[in-house]
């Protein structure tokens, strides 16, 4: 038996993707800028067993068999690019809400990635494990990096890269927890669902390579306020997409929309801070360090939020421990 536990953080986009440019190959319609954040995490074991007679997830103490056709896809990926056959045993644990806007399946994929990559001796430089983590989530391999995390089309798939390691521009991200409920349509579907109904997915598309640009050049000139209207900007875009979805896409709560409002009255009041919201109601408030404090008992007193998760930027997805 060869295995390898690894710890990954979960990631938000400041500039979002949303939409598929291929559904097989889940290769995104367009680029993406997150942050790996350091206070949530996903622990990962990945054991490879020859007695095994098929792959085996755990998650969060329980079989989740509604994650078993993506994790044999990534194993299989992985299996094959290490030319091994032996089936795993996956025992992965998440210390925030699952499946509830939070970027689990990012961080899930990442740790899974990195894990198994390990277990099976192969070298966890090689960029053919972006692929590997992409097969689980689209946001995924953003996960294998730390600190401001590009992610780029290629021609034939997709690149990804560190633009800033965590301590180069350590902002805080406070997280209001607004429903521990999983969500009620994936991102997965949701995406297909929009490309297909919204009359606004193709703007959108159409719109987004100049966020993209934009948001690079503030991020390398550390413009706080630029990247904060920029990002509440591309999020409220993406959200417009998710609405005008048929079946809509209505992943706020009122309690979401009122975070909304206090961070935007915060923002005129002079606080370096900004939103951005995914497939769920939570909200991240992203802010420059001085401003946490400030943040977080502002949010804490908005009714119906549940609590605050507060922390910086994280690294990204490694290994901490390995007999493989
Ligand atoms: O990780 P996925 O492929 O299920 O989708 C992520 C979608 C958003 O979180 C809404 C946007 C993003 O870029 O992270």
């Amino acid at each position: 038996m060869s295995s390898a536990t690894a710890l990954a953080h979960p990631n938000i986009a400041l500039i979002k993707y949303w939409g598929k440019r291929d559904e097989d190959g889940n290769l995104p319609a367009v680029g993406s800028l997150s942050v790996t954040l350091d206070a949530l995490r996903t622990r990962t074991t990945v054991s490879f067993d020859s007695s095994l007679d098929r792959d085996e997830l755990i998650l969060n103490g329980a079989v989740a068999a509604t994650e078993q056709p993506r994790l044999e896809r990534c194993l299989n990926a992985l299996r094959e690019l290490a030319r091994r056959r032996d089936y795993a045993r996956v025992e992965s644990e998440n210390d925030f809400p699952t499946g509830a806007g939070l970027a689990s399946s990012a961080s899930g994929y990442a740790a899974l990635t990195v894990a198994g990559a390990a277990a099976l001796g192969l070298d966890l430089r090689d960029p053919q494990l972006e692929s590997v983590a992409r097969i689980g989530s689209g946001s995924a391999p953003r996960s294998l990096h730390g600190g401001f995390v590009l992610l780029e089309n290629t021609p034939s798939g997709t690149r990804c890269r560190a633009l800033l390691a965590p301590a180069d521009w350590p902002l805080q991200v406070v997280v209001a927890v607004t429903s521990e409920a999983g969500k009620s349509t994936s991102s997965r579907d949701g995406m297909v669902d929009s490309q297909r109904t919204s009359p606004y997915y193709q703007p959108w598309v159409d719109s987004h390579p100049a966020d993209l640009a934009q948001g690079q050049r503030l991020v390398a000139a550390r413009d706080f306020a630029g990247l904060a209207a920029l990002a509440e900007h591309n999020c409220l875009k993406m959200h417009a997409v998710m609405l005008t979805t048929r079946p809509p896409l209505m992943y706020w709560l009122p309690v979401t929309l009122a975070c909304m409002q206090v961070i935007s009255g915060l923002r005129r009041d002079g606080v370096p801070v900004f939103f951005t919201i995914d497939a769920g109601p939570q909200v991240k408030a992203v802010c420059l360090p001085e401003a946490t404090a400030t943040v977080a008992e502002a949010l804490q007193q908005v009714p119906g939020v549940l609590r605050l998760l507060t922390g910086g930027l994280g690294t990204g997805a490694r290994i901490i421990d390995s007999n493989g």
